[in-house]
């Protein structure tokens, strides 16, 4: 991030992808206003929000992207990444779809991003622990290999979702 007029205020830009249905928009809308959707409509082009937050207490302004998954939505190819210092790569550890596609968007990102933008890996729907399809041990390796955080979140029961969108790494950049 950058340092604002005042010297306390940071200003940076997260984006959150990509696979349709994997929970992204009430990731933010939980972080943001501790709202859940059991009925959210799927996201149409991009939508973003900026939030204050406090990381190892500094203040810090943060402008939030949630894009579309599905392809046929999205709009605004591209253009979202820029600028950005982070990323939540999203997948549903009960779709194993959308674990396989992982690669698949990172290789967009390292094409359209900064080489220094923090990646987070998340591996959101842990609550459905019983059709789980995605072993945690599975979401930790990739993200190992590939030099990415992890964490899994579940947005029904808020696990981890305030610890995704403040992770220091996003404003040591
Ligand atoms: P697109 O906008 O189409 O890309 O989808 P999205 O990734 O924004 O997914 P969205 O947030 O709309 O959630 C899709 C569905 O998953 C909704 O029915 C949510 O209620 C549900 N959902 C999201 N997060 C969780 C979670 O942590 N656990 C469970 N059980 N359901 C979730
Ligand atoms: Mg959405």
């Amino acid at each position: 991030g950058s340092k604002g007029e005042g010297g306390e205020e940071y200003l940076f830009k997260i984006v959150i992808i990509r696979d349709f249905a994997v929970g992204k928009s009430n990731l933010l809308s939980r972080y943001a206003r501790n709202e859940f959707n059991m009925h959210s409509k799927a996201t149409i082009g991009v939508e973003f929000q900026t939030q204050c937050l406090e990381i190892d207490s500094k203040e810090v302004k943060a402008q939030i992207w949630d894009t579309a998954g599905q392809e046929r939505f999205r709009a605004v190819t591209f253009a979202y990444y820029r600028g950005v210092v982070g990323t939540l790569i999203v997948y549903n550890i009960s779709r194993r779809t959308t674990f396989d596609s992982v690669g698949r968007w990172l290789d967009e990102l390292k094409t359209h991003c900064d080489k220094t933008v923090a990646m987070m890996l998340v591996g959101n729907k842990c609550d459905l622990e019983n059709i789980r399809a995605v072993n945690i041990d599975e979401g930790k390796s990739l993200a190992e290999a590939e030099g990415l955080f992890f964490m899994e979140t579940s947005v029904l029961d808020s696990t981890n979702v305030k610890t995704a969108f403040e992770m220091d790494a996003f404003i040591e950049i």
